[in-house]
């Protein structure tokens, strides 16, 4: 029985397939075009545009992939995502996602 369950279990890990882990130096070169708006590393000074810095990469993920479906409205982040693919995605998330969040810098007035 316990083995079943291990055989099962390791089964359904590779029906699952890989899961893409992204490249944060890949993604730091992809990442030119997003820190006129986010700041460096993703540290946005500017309150209309979000922090990207720290947050989890699998929440930026969704975010990319929401904005390029249309799941998620806004037209200037469809605009930027309607390039990506889901690796530019997955390596943008995981370099902004290994950037430390200066969470007390004064947005700029
Ligand atoms: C022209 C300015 C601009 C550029 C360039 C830009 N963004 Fe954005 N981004 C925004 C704004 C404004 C929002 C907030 C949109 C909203 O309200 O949903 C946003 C939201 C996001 C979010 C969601 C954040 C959250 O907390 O939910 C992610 C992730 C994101 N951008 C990633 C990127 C990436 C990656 C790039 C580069 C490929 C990029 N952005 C380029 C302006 C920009």
């Amino acid at each position: 029985m316990k083995l079943l369950m291990k055989t099962t279990l390791a089964a359904a890990f590779l029906l699952a397939g890989p899961v893409m882990a992204g490249d944060p130096a890949a993604g730091e070169s992809k990442s030119q075009t997003c820190v006129a708006c986010h700041g460096e590393g993703g540290n946005s000074t500017l309150p209309m545009n979000p922090k990207l810095a720290g947050q989890y990469a699998s929440y930026l993920e969704h975010a990319l992939r929401s904005y390029r479906d249309g799941g998620r409205k806004n037209a200037i982040m469809a605009a930027q995502a309607a390039a990506l693919s889901d690796e530019d995605i997955a390596d943008l998330a995981a370099y902004f996602a290994a950037q430390s969040s200066e969470m007390f810098v004064v947005p700029k007035k």
